[in-house]
């Protein structure tokens, strides 16, 4: 089936495709990362949680399965973890990505990581993370998604553009927004083990999938706004080399 068509447009240095549909953007966003697998099997993904990418790695494993789409040499960091969650925890990012890519597709176990949500000290593990990422070479390909705040992984508003891998404190506004995967808010975790901004804008090339109206407050300010630690999406205006895929209502106030 044909795709419905898409447009591409360039805002300051933000490459910028707009898809008629969630649909759409998913399947542009798999593409993306199954060209970037296939030129380069060795790639070293940042891969991200939430509602936004699930549909995405539901192709990406179609293409493993259909296509011959090898993960075989494909290493990958996430982005973030509630700390307090074990990994066999069914809202820990960690049980994510197995259940809606790693378990889907031959990416080696080892090869796969996560924050871990009980380390003993998470500051430390945070540290430890963001080395293991250095010693993997960097991130080729970082996908993100946004929070409605303008948060990219865990940064919430007020991190600086030269974060590091740390723990934070999540707001109310992300609490509240991550309580549609819990039986209440009050099982949302507060904190959480994040990559820093620092750290997402070393990966080499970056593609943020955003879908729905919710978001589209997000990529106006995050595209047409100062870059500032208001907004850290805006801050990824400071890398030159990153993609936002939206679909139309994401991109409705451009
Ligand atoms: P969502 O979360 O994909 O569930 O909307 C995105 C984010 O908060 O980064």
């Amino acid at each position: 089936m044909k795709n419905p068509p898409e447009h591409e447009r360039t805002v300051g240095s933000i490459n910028v495709i707009v898809c008629a549909d969630a649909q759409s953007a998913s399947q542009k966003a798999a593409e993306l990362m199954s060209n970037a697998i296939r030129s380069r099997p060795k790639i070293v993904l940042g891969l991200a949680t939430g509602g936004t990418p699930v549909e995405m790695y539901r192709q990406l494993a179609k293409m493993h399965e259909h296509d011959g789409l090898d993960f075989s040499n494909v290493t990958s960091f996430n982005l973030d973890e509630y700390i307090g969650l074990s990994a066999d925890h069914p809202q820990s990012y960690r049980m994510f990505m197995q259940q809606k890519l790693f378990d889907h597709i031959n990416i080696k176990s080892e090869n796969t990581h996560v924050p871990d949500g009980l380390a003993a000290d998470p500051q430390q593990h945070a540290k430890e993370f963001e080395a293991l990422i250095v010693k993997a070479g960097g991130i080729d390909v970082q996908l993100l998604g946004v929070g409605q705040n303008g948060h990219i992984a865990f940064n919430e508003p007020g991190s600086t553009a030269d974060s590091r891998a740390r723990v934070i404190e999540l707001t109310p506004a992300t609490i509240q927004s991550n309580a549609r995967f819990f039986a209440s808010a009050d099982e949302v975790p507060k904190t959480a083990i994040t990559l820093g901004i620092g750290t997402i804008l070393e990966a080499k090339r970056i593609v943020l999938l955003a879908i729905g109206s919710n978001k589209a407050t997000a990529i106006h300010r995050a595209l047409e706004g100062k870059p500032d630690i208001s907004h850290p999406a805006s801050l990824l205006q400071n890398h030159d080399d990153v993609t936002f895929i939206v679909d139309e209502s994401a991109a409705s106030l451009l």
